[in-house]
Formats: C-alpha cells, structure tokens, sequence
C-alpha cells in the first residue's frame, strides 16, 4: 500500500521506517528540511536501538523516501499524523498548534482527492480527534479521519512498532468508520495476522485510551517512590517489597522500580496535559491524582539533591559530584525532562562541581548550558568526586566494577537513583552505597 507519514521525529520516523518494513511504500515528511535530509541520507537524528539499520535497509530497498513536500502524500493509501504535542510554554496543557498546522497543510494538499484515510497517532487532549474530522471534511470531504494512538516505548521503538501489544481505532461513526478500519487493516495486516488484540471505538476511548494508559504507568512509578520514603524511614527495603507486591499479577512487577522518577517526551507532559484537560471536563478528583503524581515525582529530584547534601555537604559549594547518565532512561539519548540531568543541575545551583557522562554522547549536549561539565569516559566524570551519582541506568553503569573506580574518586559515597547497582558488590570494595528506598 502507500502510506505517508506526517512528521518525522521519534515516533514518526520510526513508524515510516517500520511501515516500510511491514511492506509498504512509504514517504515521510516533515517541515525541518535537516531532519529530511539526515533521514534521506540514511542517518538517524535520535539514537534508538536497530533503527539505523532499519533505516537503511528500507531506504536501500526503495520502499522508503522523505520529504518536505506536503504533495508528497498525495495518493497515499493513509495518512499518519505523528508530530508532536509538547507541554506548552506558558502552561501544562498540551500545545496543539503543530497538530493543527500538519492538519491544516494535510487538507490543502488532499482536496476533493478520492477516498483516503487519515490515522492521527500523536498523543492529544480528548476531543481533538473529533474537532480534527470536522475540520478535515472541510477541505477533503473524501478524508476519513481515524484515532490510532501509539504506545511505542523509546529504546524498544523499533519492536513496539513491528509487534504493538495491542491496536486502538477510533472511528468515526457508521459505515465510513467501518470503512476506514478495513483500510487500515490492510495497512496492518501482517500484525494482526499474529492475532493482536485489537479495539474498536469512539474517538474519544482511543485519545482517552492512550493518556491513560500513561497515567497510569507514571501514578504505577510515584506510587513505589512514595512508598519507597517509607522504607527510607523505617529501614524497610522498597525492591524486596515490590517484587513481593508485584507477584499478584493483579498488581504485576512491571513500573515499580523506585528511583529519581520518570522523565522523556511523554509521561511527563501528557499527565500534565491530562490534568489540565480533566479539570476543564469537571474532573476535578483526576486533576488532583494526576497533579500528586507528578509533584512526588518532581519530589524525587529534591529528595536525591538533599541526600548529597546530607552526605557530603550540608554546604554543596565547592563539593565535586560525578553523574553517570543523562538520559531520561537507558538505551536512548533524549534528555527531555530527564531526571538525572535536572538533579545534575540542581547541584550546580547549589554551587557543586558538577562532571557528568553518558554512553550516548547526543546526551551530554544539554549539560554545558546548565553548568555541568561534560566528560568522555566514567572515569573523567568520576575523577576528584567527592559522592558518585548513577542516575541511569545504562548497562555500562550496572556492570561497573566498583573497586576500579577507588583510586579515582576522593570519597567511596555512591547514590544509585535506579536502584540498578549491586549493593553488596560496593559495600564490599568500600564504599558507602545509598539506594532509594533500600538499606
Ligand atoms: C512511555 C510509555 O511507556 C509508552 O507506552 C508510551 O507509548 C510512550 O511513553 C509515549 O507516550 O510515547 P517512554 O517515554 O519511552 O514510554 O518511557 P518509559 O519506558 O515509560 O519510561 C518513562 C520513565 O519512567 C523513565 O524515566 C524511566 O526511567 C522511568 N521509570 C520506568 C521508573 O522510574 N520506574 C519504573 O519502574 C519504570
């Protein structure tokens, strides 16, 4: 079939590349004429695993080409709508104008073509799909539009895209809804050939769907941090007690793992944004968990600067801090809303010497404009420091052999803000290991 892919950074790269993989001849475009460039050169503007290779392949095959040319799409099979909806500037909504304009230029270029899907997949308040259809019938009453969230999750994109754990339509009501789910079942043919658990629905269940989903997840994360403050002040241990929580499959063990928080490109933002949408819906009790949520998450943060504080300071001026990991989460270099680079930032406002190094170097670009001085290698970063940081929790991290770094640091005082370190393996070369919510 042929498919165009609108917008072109993590989650619409990814899914023209897979799209292409699944089959299809694919073209994805975007407005940033570098990033068209870069991906039409077989190079990837974000590190995620087995995407390079994806890319090329593709590209080398023929399915795949970019462009910056909304006409491009023209005589698409369908459409996918995958620009971004960040926090914006001035509150926690979602700011929904790269949404529009994608759409507004979609319609232009479509006109009265013949008969076409749109699949909307960025992460929107409820009620913009509705708003959308509305808007797209103008200029292309051919154009069906259909809610199609993704829950692709970075660092497993590639996978999550190829073999999604499930498939949410929200459709327009009747026969064209009908219609648009058969077209889109084409496109995805080959995984719901491996009986993927598919929804059909409303638009509004699909664009609820995915934020709460994510909502969950980050209440799952803050939920174990809050506990994990208990077990600081009792001298329970927070691992032991979620893996004994998480044996209930009712509970389940994934996204208990306490530490500084979550970060990236979407839990943050889209609890905000669901927040503020809730509110304005009278959903007054969901506003407030969503806004606990994301205030004990932010905790976590303070909570880690103080504990530095409380092990090497109480005066931070002068103390010298190594951060191993910027990225909000292993296997990724995005640093959006990343714990790990607001603490290293928060020491430096606290007047710490702040070395910071990340396996994935694109990482490390943020930390010179908040004060923190980028390293090359875990022993630059750790070199002269009075107390270590591991803040993600990258395999070079984990398998740190702590003996190694003893003659490099000045003292043995290591926080594990992932809880992914072998406790006992540092206690016993010497240093004085804290993790969150562990003895
Ligand atoms: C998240 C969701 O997991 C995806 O399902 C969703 O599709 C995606 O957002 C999206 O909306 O596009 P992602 O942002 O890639 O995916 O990251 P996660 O794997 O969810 O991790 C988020 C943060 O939570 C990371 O900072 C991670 O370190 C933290 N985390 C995760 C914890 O602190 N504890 C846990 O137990 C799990």
């Amino acid at each position: 079939m042929r498919v165009s892919v609108i917008g072109c950074g993590y989650l619409g790269a990814v899914h023209a590349a897979s799209m292409a993989q699944l089959g299809h001849n694919v073209v994805g475009i975007d407005v940033d004429a570098k990033k068209i460039a870069l991906l039409s050169a077989g190079k990837t503007p974000f590190y995620e695993p087995g995407f390079a290779e994806l890319l090329r392949e593709c590209l080398a095959e023929g399915r795949l080409s970019f462009s910056t040319d909304m006409a491009a799409a023209v005589g698409a099979d369908v459409h996918f709508l995958c620009v971004g909806t960040p926090q914006s500037a001035d509150s926690l909504a979602a700011d929904l104008r790269y949404v529009h304009a994608a759409m507004d230029s979609l319609g232009a270029a479509l006109g009265d073509s013949p008969p076409t899907v749109v699949a909307g997949k960025s992460t929107v308040p409820v009620g913009t799909a509705r708003a959308l259809a509305e808007k797209l019938k103008l200029t292309s009453p051919n154009a069906t539009l259909v809610w199609n969230p993704e829950f692709l999750r970075e660092g497993f994109a590639v996978k999550d895209t190829i073999q999604p754990d499930r498939i949410v339509y929200g459709l327009a009501p009747g026969g064209e809804g009908q219609w648009a789910a058969g077209v889109l079942d084409q496109v995805y043919a080959p995984i719901l050939a491996r009986e993927t658990p598919k929804i059909e629905t409303d638009y509004e269940t699909a664009e609820l769907v995915k934020v709460s989903a994510n909502s969950f997840l980050a209440m799952k994360i803050s939920f174990i941090n809050a506990i994990a403050r208990v077990c600081d002040a009792t001298g329970a241990n927070v691992k032991d007690l979620a893996g004994a929580i998480g044996i209930d499959d009712r509970i389940g063990k994934k996204f208990l793992r306490a530490g500084i928080g979550f970060g990236g490109g979407c839990l943050p933002k889209d609890i905000r944004a669901f927040a503020t949408r809730a509110a304005q819906l009278g959903g007054e009790d969901l506003a407030e968990l969503l806004g606990q949520i994301d205030r004990i998450n932010l905790g976590q943060r303070s909570w880690t600067v103080e504990l530095v504080s409380r092990l090497v300071g109480p005066d931070l001026a002068g103390k010298t801090v190594g951060v191993l990991g910027a990225a909000f989460k292993p296997d990724t270099d995005d640093t959006r809303d990343s714990p790990a680079l607001a603490i290293a930032a928060a020491l430096v406002q606290r007047g710490a010497i702040v070395r910071i190094y990340d396996p994935a170097e694109a990482a490390l670009l943020p930390a010179a404009g908040l004060g923190v001085e980028p390293t090359g290698s875990v022993a630059a970063a750790v070199g002269g420091a009075q107390a270590v940081l591991v803040l993600t929790e990258w395999a070079e991290f984990k398998e740190l052999d702590p003996a190694s770094l003893n003659g490099l640091v000045e003292g043995r005082t290591v926080i594990d803000g992932r809880n992914a370190l072998d406790a006992q393996r540092w206690r016993a070369a010497g240093w004085d290991y804290h993790g969150i919510g562990t003895r």
